[in-house]
């Protein structure tokens, strides 16, 4: 029997749990649950990603604390996962006590062999927020193209990569100030010590060979010492011996993995932390990750491991990106889906079967086609495996009292449905899964065509024929039994309700090594039912829903300084002529009277007002709004309404006694 602990990534702690997350934890669970139906040991962790400056301007955008707001957010994603049948033994925070000493303790380590050191590095300030600015809250001109608005760490436009203070007129994203230049002491953990290590364990067979390959490169390369801390404020752990220096949140991220499963063991009689990390631990640690943080697995978390006396993993299973219908997970398309919004209207089970049939042990990106998901899960779920039960089972009860027959009709459809079960045990392993389901489906597929051919239903009443009937029948269920334990790490509620139709303790692995024989069982009761597409529609239109909500949230909530409000010249305006627009069916052309001045301005406002109505109304416009060329004409300002907008905009006017041209303020 193999001890394995298993780690999904840790998602952030100031978002929501999306279809991304899914994927990794519902291929780390599927892989969990094979290893235990496989008869090992087997324990999986995560914990929510805390620290780091993000969290805490989330916080503060909230109003309220980092330690609130992850604790609310640590609560609803373990909640998520767990309703997506993810049964992680452990779903923690690195935000804990025990990931403080644990990332303490491994620090000084590493201090003390000397393995650390510190330098001094200019970085960004802003002054008004008073933090160091990450790359990602600093914008301006691309050092190389001269391309404007872009982000501190590479250009959208030419591809470059720099250093954010390389930019030109760089801008702080947080307050729109510009930065200042200020260095500071930082603390490095010295990765070209490992070099040689990283090479040894990268050829291990710890990594799949492309990302082998692509450690090969930065190896060769050269490694560059990796900068550990941060200074404050920071949401994180203080550095012992430091003062307002904070670890980086990479740092102790990946020793969240550690102190989630040391509080596991608290909880848990007989299991102790140090079985799985001591140097000579003969226990299995896999990490399952995407391939956007390879090197934080890959090369500074073996590293670190390493200089501070633990073992270091077994393997680290990356995958690639999910896209859907082709395309990057988008929130104006509706496909960047959370968890909670799928839940809403589509059973989880849909959703892991449908990423298993397209996991593979290799990086390459994960398209979710939305047609696809429909049709596989109705026609292979549904169509082929379930349809073998509901089939035969009202046979076995109408003629046989519900009990199955004593022999294997088909010693060999028999053997091929049991024997199968040590080459899917092999894809399981190496995480393969789309493949073996590929296997399992031709197997209910050979199934079906095996019932079809021998007609029970035409034979059922012929006396001479029913051991055949029944013999038929009993083998189609037994090739159902294999084919849910076979489904039974994909499709957990799915097999439970099977194993209470097939009247059977739950299912292991090797129970597909024996036919059920001689054996009652309960009558069938629809086991999985098919997807609506309409309810997938529902999921995508309610993302776009939920994302057009928190835009207009963000819009209300962003402060403007006054100093921006007073670079609007609001001014009071008489309407003197008022016309239809050919050819637009929501506009109005407005000639304005704005005191010494006069202009024309198109107003979306045809379908609340008639323009003889508006003639000799005061209305406001804004005055200085650069001009804008239409179809129809230019537009020379703005005029400002209430409202939703079509039959419901108000337009807004002064009370009696201002006059054309007044300023509005
Ligand atoms: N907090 C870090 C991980 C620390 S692990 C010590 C992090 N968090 S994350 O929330 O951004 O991502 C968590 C995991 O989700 C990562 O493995 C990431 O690759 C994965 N995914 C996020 N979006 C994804 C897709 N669209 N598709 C597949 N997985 C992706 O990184
Ligand atoms: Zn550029």
């Amino acid at each position: 029997m193999r001890r394995i602990l298993v780690t999904s990534a840790l998602p952030n702690a100031n978002g929501a749990i999306h279809l991304g997350h899914l994927f990794e934890h519902i291929l780390t669970d599927i892989w969990v649950r094979f290893q235990r139906m496989a008869g090992n040991e087997c324990y999986y962790v995560c914990a929510d990603d805390a620290h780091g400056t993000a969290t805490m301007l989330a916080a503060e955008h909230l109003g309220t604390t980092a330690a609130a707001m992850i604790e609310t957010l640590r609560r609803e994603h373990a909640e998520e996962f767990g309703r997506f049948h993810v049964g992680h033994d452990n779903y923690y925070s690195t935000h804990s006590p025990e990931n403080e000493r644990l990332t303490r303790a491994i620090y000084e380590r590493l201090a003390e062999d000397g393995r650390t050191f510190t330098a001094d590095v200019e970085q960004l300030y802003d002054p008004e927020r008073k933090l160091f600015l990450a790359d990602r809250f600093v914008k301006g001109t691309c050092p190389r193209c001269g391309a404007d608005d872009q982000y501190g760490d590479n250009c959208q436009e030419c591809g470059a990569t720099y250093d954010a203070t390389e930019l030109g007129n760089p801008r702080s994203t947080l307050s729109d100030n510009t930065p200042q230049l200020r260095s500071s002491d930082h603390y490095f953990f010295d990765l070209a010590q490992f070099t040689d290590f990283l090479k040894e364990w990268t050829a291990s067979d710890a990594v799949q060979p492309e990302v082998a390959n692509k450690l090969g490169e930065w190896l060769t390369g050269g490694l560059k010492a990796w900068d550990i801390s941060r200074d404050g404020p920071y949401f994180g752990f203080t550095i012992p011996g430091t003062e307002g220096k904070y670890f980086y949140v990479w740092m102790d991220a990946p020793v969240g993995y550690m102190a989630s499963f040391e509080n596991l063991c608290d909880r848990s009689e007989g299991l102790d932390p140090d079985d799985f990390w001591r140097a000579d631990s003969d226990a299995e640690v896999h990490h399952f990750i995407g391939k956007d943080i390879i090197n934080f697995h890959c090369l500074f978390w073996p590293a670190v491991l390493q200089g501070a006396g633990y073992r270091t993993p077994t393997k680290v299973h990356t995958h690639g990106f999910v896209t859907v219908d082709g395309a990057k997970m988008s929130k104006s398309r509706g496909t960047f889906i959370n968890a909670s919004t799928y839940l809403k209207h589509l059973d989880p089970e849909y959703l892991r079967y449908y990423f298993a049939t397209k996991l593979s042990a290799n990086t390459d990106d994960v398209d979710m086609q939305l047609d696809d998901f429909v049709q596989r899960v109705n026609s292979d779920l549904v169509g082929k495996v379930v349809n073998i039960a509901s089939r035969c089972a009202g046979f076995i009860h109408r003629g046989f009292d519900g009990t199955l027959a004593e022999g294997v009709h088909d010693a060999e459809l028999w053997a091929a449905a049991s024997n199968v079960r040590h080459e899917l045990a092999d894809l399981y392993e190496r995480g393969d899964v789309g493949r073996a389901v590929r296997q399992i489906t031709a197997l209910a597929d050979r199934t079906n065509q095996y019932i079809a051919e021998h007609e029970p239903w035409k034979h059922v009443n012929d006396p001479d024929r029913r051991d055949e009937v029944q013999g038929v029948c009993s083998l189609g269920i037994n090739v159902f039994r294999a084919l849910v334990v076979y489904l039974k790490p994909i499709l957990p509620a799915m097999a439970a309700k099977a194993e209470a139709f097939l009247k059977v303790e739950p299912l292991a692995w090797e129970d597909a090594a024996e036919p059920l024989v001689a054996h009652e069982i309960d009558r069938f009761k629809p086991l999985f039912t098919r997807i609506d597409r309409k309810d997938v529609d529902k999921v995508v239109a309610e993302t776009v829903a939920e994302v057009e909500a928190e835009d207009a949230e963000d819009q209300g909530g962003a402060e403007v300084s006054i100093d921006d409000f007073g670079k609007i010249d609001l001014r009071i305006a008489k309407v003197v002529d008022a016309n239809f627009v050919d050819g637009a069916d929501k506009l109005l052309e407005l000639r304005l009277d704005v005191g010494d001045d006069a202009r024309t301005v198109f107003a979306g406002v045809r379908e609340a007002y008639h323009p003889g109505a508006l003639v000799g109304r005061l209305v406001v416009v804004v005055a200085n709004l650069a001009p804008r060329k239409m179809r129809f004409g230019t537009s020379e300002g703005m005029v400002l309404a209430a409202g939703p907008g079509g039959e419901d905009i108000f337009l807004v006017s002064p009370d009696a006694g201002a006059e054309p041209g007044m300023r509005v303020t």
